[in-house]
């Protein structure tokens, strides 16, 4: 509630009062539709469900997320997770994203669009420090049409507040864990990626990124909860 009467008192310098001016309308909307939905939530699962509906159901907050393994008509896509894909029994047998790789390459629909957009979310997940990056925590969905796998939209992406930036699943099954900008580009090309290639997608990453604060500011973080964050992305501030 600070949060957004410190919020509302920065817009008001730039709108006018007044019946029908965006600043009543800004009142409106967040007596009558936000604050009964958001309740007693923290500031930190707000975003986590920002792009989903809210809803309270028996005093506890529920996210309302549309599924991606459902056609429009409601028939089912077939969706596995990767550690199903790897036949990975529990979170701590230890897989390489490599791997992943070459399920797409033997069974994907779109194997190099996919392991260029799989090195892309490295990047993200490093940028950000989401750090719980486990095998359940990446899927693929069936494309009937061209009998093979695509990666599924991500899910489950987190910045943790900190700058333990370690990854759960290794890169390669020789390097470990990622846990620097050298290593995800020295292994570019098991991605398929050359290094200008993988260069221009971290650019575009990194600048994204780099944007978090506003971002954040426009979902109402403001004072410690972005002092908090801010070890997480302060590796897409440097070059
Ligand atoms: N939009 C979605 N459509 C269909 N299935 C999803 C979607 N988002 C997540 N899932 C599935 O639900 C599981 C749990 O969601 P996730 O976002 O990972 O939440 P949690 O924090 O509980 O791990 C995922 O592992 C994935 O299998
Ligand atoms: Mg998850």
């Amino acid at each position: 509630m600070a949060v957004y009467e410190q919020w509302l008192a920065h817009r008001r310098l730039s709108l006018e009062e007044g019946r029908q001016t965006s600043l009543e309308q800004i009142g409106r909307v967040f007596k009558k539709d936000v604050f009964p939905s958001l309740r007693h939530l923290t500031i930190y699962e707000i975003i986590r469900v920002a792009p989903a509906r809210v809803e309270v159901i028996g005093g506890t907050a529920v996210a309302v997320i549309r599924r991606f393994d459902r056609t429009d008509d409601g028939g089912r896509i077939p969706y596995v997770s990767a550690a199903t894909m790897l036949q990975s029994g529990g979170r701590d047998a230890t897989h390489a994203y490599t791997e992943l790789v070459d399920v797409l390459l033997q069974s994907g629909a779109d194997p190099i669009a996919d392991i260029h957009e799989l090195w892309r979310r490295l990047v993200f997940n490093f940028l950000v420090c989401n750090t719980d990056d486990h095998l359940r925590n990446t899927g693929f969905l069936y494309d009937a049409r061209q009998r093979g796998w695509r990666l599924s939209p991500a899910f489950d992406l987190n910045p943790m507040p900190g700058d333990r930036r370690e990854s759960k699943t290794w890169l390669t099954e020789d390097t470990g864990v990622i846990d620097s900008r050298d290593m995800l580009m020295a292994a570019a090309s098991y991605f398929r990626l050359d290094a200008a290639q993988a260069q221009a997608i971290w650019s575009e990453v990194a600048q994204a990124v780099a944007g978090w604060r506003a971002v954040a500011r426009g979902l109402g973080m403001c004072g410690t909860d972005l002092l908090d964050f801010e070890p997480a992305f302060v590796e897409s501030t440097t070059p």
